[in-house]
């Protein structure tokens, strides 16, 4: 049966169409001459169909073209072929859901001198079309199909199955439309497409809109051939040209029936039929011509008659099998007909199950999206990304559960592939990404916020780029594991901001700082070691009890503790500057906070171990208790005491859905915070400067007693390890001291002023900076034009003692001078806040003296 596949293309070039009627518009048709460059040739119209054929170098990446020698007769004088890669595909943009004419047309012609006819496969995107084979050099091969595609984007691929190389002619598409040809289930290859002629010519553009070639057959030792020079009315929805229908067979024996068979290549193809007819004769009033329509033998339709030049088709509307290896398509005349059946044209179709389903498009035009921005050019990035599963694309992994659901992109892997430029924003669109490995590249720019909003995503590697600025808060989060070693522009904490100008200051000044921070805990550490008793007395008896961590006994936990203690990580607190921050048990009961590091850092474990252990001797009532820490292979971890009453930033803003907390209970988380302030900046010598005083790092414990968060701890390792020299002034913008990131030069009045931010923030609840104004200009311009309960925080109510509330407003701007000496120190914000507390104290004890009465 292949042997019924082979067409003598080189005729096309020589037949004469009979009439070129008025040229069709070739609306959607895509008429491409592989190989054919793209100069002054590319488009021409052939002049026998009239059609106009341009160049396929839009239409694919890759291949080499090459000359059909000029002694080979053939419409196509090039091709193109493809020596290298497995797979080679076509883009083409189509109308999904419409039907489709696809056609393909191969001729060796012996292009290389070798005399070696190739063979190879061609597929439909993810499914194999065909197998093409040669007979001989000069004669070509053409497959033809009906195909609805499934997608906007149709991908035609030539697949190399063995040691000869694949090459492609021509390739068209015609858009059929979609009321026609259409079946059950599976695509129309097309076997043949006949008309009943002894022309020997064949017949397409433009007298078949939608460009069928009909070959004309003829079994001229059954069939006698009748003509009309009259127009067929051809009004159907199959479209037959006239020229089609002017001619017909019927059997030279009059009684015998009109027979059309085949063999199938397998007992299971399954096949469609189209026979066309029309009475092309005059008949007398006494003729009749009826017959019925019989598939192997077994009645299909009719009795039928012929209409009088009018077209009719009759087709299966079910694939037909063919049962004993053969199948045998009649006309059998009824016994009251006086003359033999009729048929003008006859096509049959074997059906093509494309089970394999194709990548979801969205998917598909996101990664080439990317492959574009980074101007991929790898071989195998061709065709479907993810199916056949033999040929998915280098670098991904896609979910491939089921043939019939469309398969999605999980992995994307471009590790070491020179990719420059910043993070393709199509990636967002890739929605099933699990994991994603950029290392190795030399990828600029920022790590995109949207990463963080990939649910899916659960693998980022960004290891050894150049990417810069801050990590976002997104993807600190649970069960997202992201990699970022080696891009030493690049800083964990949302507290980075851009580098100081003044570059060589910087460094400098901050390694400076960071080793007063290590002395300073060194100090601090023999300090507390002589005078543990002396404090001990001074702690309230809860905190005491937690003080059972900080001994010399400070626990080092494993990272499966760490695992059991969270719970594996079940309950997410929040996010800290560094990782995300789970709630875990110790003991059985105590309650801690896990800040998980999203990556070690690249400095030394030495240096780490010191470091917390250190740290967790630092100790004061208002400042976090360290409990421990983890480190283990990439596993960083701190453990934290738990403070039920989280951060004051929620509680300002409203988030913990409780009533916001008063004006008293605001004083005194105000003078806590200030009493673990002092601590680091007069407790020990040289002073501590924590840094990062914000209200986010301000805890509230079960009795809204404050207690001061990472102080200088996590970024004093982690952020800074990401490079031997630190580029960044640590600091969260908005309560920056503006002097210390004009200068570089950190001072303890650094922490004042970011004080000061955080009191005008408890005091107003306004947003600490907004349309470059920030909250102390607020404050400051407000007062200057209308008294002082326009500052305050509605949600106190009116609710507080105004002197009191005057003296922390004062106090607050004084704390928020942009001149560093004009700023109070800690120990004068303690004694001044004091104050503001017998006041407010004054009025609640008022207050409730006048309730009791
Ligand atoms: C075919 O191409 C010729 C130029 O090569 C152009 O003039 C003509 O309009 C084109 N016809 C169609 C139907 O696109
Ligand atoms: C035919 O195609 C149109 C547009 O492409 C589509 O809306 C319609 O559903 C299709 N009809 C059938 C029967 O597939
Ligand atoms: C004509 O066909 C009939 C029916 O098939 C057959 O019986 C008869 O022998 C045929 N006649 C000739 C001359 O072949
Ligand atoms: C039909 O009628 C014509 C004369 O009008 C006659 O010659 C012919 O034999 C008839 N044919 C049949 C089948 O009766
Ligand atoms: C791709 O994913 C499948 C599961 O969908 C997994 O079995 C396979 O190992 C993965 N392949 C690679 C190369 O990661
Ligand atoms: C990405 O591919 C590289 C090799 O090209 C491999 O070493 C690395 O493990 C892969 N990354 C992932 C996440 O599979
Ligand atoms: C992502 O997909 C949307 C919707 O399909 C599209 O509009 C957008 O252009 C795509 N983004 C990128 C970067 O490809
Ligand atoms: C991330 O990429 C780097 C560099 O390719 C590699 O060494 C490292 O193992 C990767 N990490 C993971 C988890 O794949
Ligand atoms: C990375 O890119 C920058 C600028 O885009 C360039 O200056 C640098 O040489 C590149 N580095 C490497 C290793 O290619």
């Amino acid at each position: 049966m292949e042997s019924s596949f082979w067409l003598l293309l080189v005729l096309i070039a020589t037949l004469a169409i009979m009439h070129i009627i008025q040229a069709q518009d070739q609306e959607g048709f895509i008429s491409l001459d592989c190989g054919l460059p793209e100069d002054e040739l590319s488009p021409y119209t052939e002049p026998y169909t009239k059609l106009n054929f341009s160049s396929d170098v839009t239409f694919i990446q890759s291949g080499k073209t090459a000359k059909i020698p000029v002694d080979v007769l053939t419409p196509y004088t090039t091709i193109r072929y493809f020596p290298d890669g497995i797979r080679n595909c076509y883009n083409l943009n189509v109308q999904m859901g419409d039907n489709y004419l696809i056609r393909a047309s191969f001729i060796y012609g012996n292009y290389d001198g070798r005399n070696r006819i190739p063979f190879f496969d061609i597929y439909l995107g993810a499914n194999l079309w065909a197998t093409i084979l040669y007979l001989d050099a000069q004669n070509g091969r053409r497959v033809d199909i009906l195909h609805i595609p499934t997608s906007n984007l149709l991908q035609i691929c030539l697949v190399k199955t063995g040691e000869t190389t694949p090459l492609i002619s021509a390739l068209e598409l015609r858009p059929m439309g979609n009321d026609s040809y259409i079946t059950k289930s599976g695509s129309l290859q097309l076997e043949y497409c006949y008309y009943l002629s002894k022309s020997g010519s064949d017949i397409r553009y433009s007298s078949d809109i939608y460009d069928r070639i009909w070959v004309s057959y003829f079994q001229t030792e059954y069939w006698t051939q009748i003509s009309t020079d009259l127009d067929v009315v051809s009004s159907n929805k199959h479209a037959i040209p006239k020229d089609v229908l002017k001619n017909a067979a019927t059997p030279t024996n009059a009684s015998a029936p009109l027979t059309i068979k085949w063999s199938p290549d397998h007992p299971d193809d399954q096949y469609y039929y189209y026979a066309h007819f029309a009475e092309i004769q005059d008949l007398q009033a006494n003729e009749t011509r009826e017959f019925n329509v019989l598939w192997n033998g077994v009645h299909q339709s009719g009795p039928f008659i012929p209409r009088k030049r009018i077209i009719d088709t009759i087709f299966s509307t079910l694939p037909q099998l063919c049962e004993g290896g053969e199948c045998s398509f009649q006309l059998i005349r009824t016994k009251r007909s006086t003359l033999p059946p009729l048929l003008n044209a006859f096509e049959y179709y074997k059906v093509v199950k494309f089970t394999q389903t194709e990548t979801d498009e969205s998917d598909v035009r996101a990664i080439k999206s990317i492959a574009a921005t980074y101007a991929m050019n790898r071989i195998s990035w061709q065709g479907d990304p993810c199916v056949p599963q033999q040929f998915m694309w280098d670098g991904l992994n896609c979910t491939s559960t089921d043939i019939s659901v469309p398969p999605r992109i999980t992995t994307l892997n471009l590790s070491s592939c020179d990719l420059t430029g910043s993070i393709a924003d199509a990636i967002r669109n890739l929605t099933q990404l699990e994991t994603i490995d950029l290392s190795n590249n030399n990828l600029t720019g920022r790590v995109p916020d949207f990463l963080g909003n990939m649910k899916l995503l659960s693998v980022i590697n960004l290891t050894g780029n150049n990417l810069d600025g801050s990590i976002p808060q997104a993807l600190q989060r649970e069960g997202l594991k992201l990699f970022v070693e080696g891009n030493p522009r690049l800083c964990f904490s949302d507290s980075c901001i851009k580098p100081h100008k003044k570059k060589i200051v910087v460094p400098v000044v901050a390694s400076v700082a960071s080793a007063a921070i290590v002395i300073a805990i060194l100090v601090l550490f023999f300090v507390l070691r002589n005078k543990k008793s002396t404090i001990l007395q001074g702690q309230p008896r809860k905190s005491r009890m937690k003080l059972k961590f900080a001994n010399k006994n400070s626990r080092r936990f494993t990272y499966s503790e760490v695992i059991q203690m969270t719970n594996n990580f079940q309950r997410v607190l929040g996010k800290g500057g560094c990782g995300m921050v789970y709630h875990g048990t110790v003991n059985g009961s105590d309650q801690v906070a896990v800040k998980v590091f999203s990556q070690s850092s690249a400095q030394g474990y030495k240096e780490f171990k010191a470091e917390v252990d250190l740290l967790v001797r630092v100790h004061h009532t208002n400042l976090v208790i360290l409990v421990g820490y983890c480190y283990e292979g990439d596993h960083l971890a701190l453990v934290y005491e738990f403070l039920p009453n989280g951060d004051l930033k929620q509680h300002l803003s409203g988030k913990r859905g409780r009533p916001i907390i008063n004006w008293s209970v605001r004083l005194q988380i105000a003078l806590d915070t200030a009493l673990g302030l002092e601590y680091l900046h007069i407790g020990c010598t040289p002073p501590m400067v924590h840094r990062d005083v914000k209200t986010a790092n301000i805890l509230l414990d079960e009795n809204f007693k404050a207690k001061l968060a990472d102080f200088g701890l996590s970024r004093s390792f982690q952020c800074r390890g990401e490079s031997q020299e630190p580029t960044v002034i640590a600091g969260t913008i908005g309560y920056l001291d503006p002097e210390y990131y004009r200068t570089g030069r950190l001072a303890e009045k650094s922490d004042v002023y970011s004080y000061g931010v955080v009191l005008l923030e408890m005091i107003t609840n306004q947003p600490v900076i907004s349309k470059e104004c920030n909250i102390a200009e607020w404050v400051g311009s407000t007062l200057n034009q209308s008294d002082i309960t326009e500052v305050m925080d509605p949600n106190l109510g009116g609710v507080y003692e105004t002197n009191s509330a005057w003296r922390a407003l004062e106090l607050a701007m004084s704390c928020a001078d942009p001149i560093s000496s004009k700023r109070p120190t800690m120990s004068q914000v303690i004694i001044e806040l004091k104050e503001c507390i017998a006041c407010e104290n004054t009025r609640m004890n008022i207050n409730q003296g006048l309730e009791s009465q």
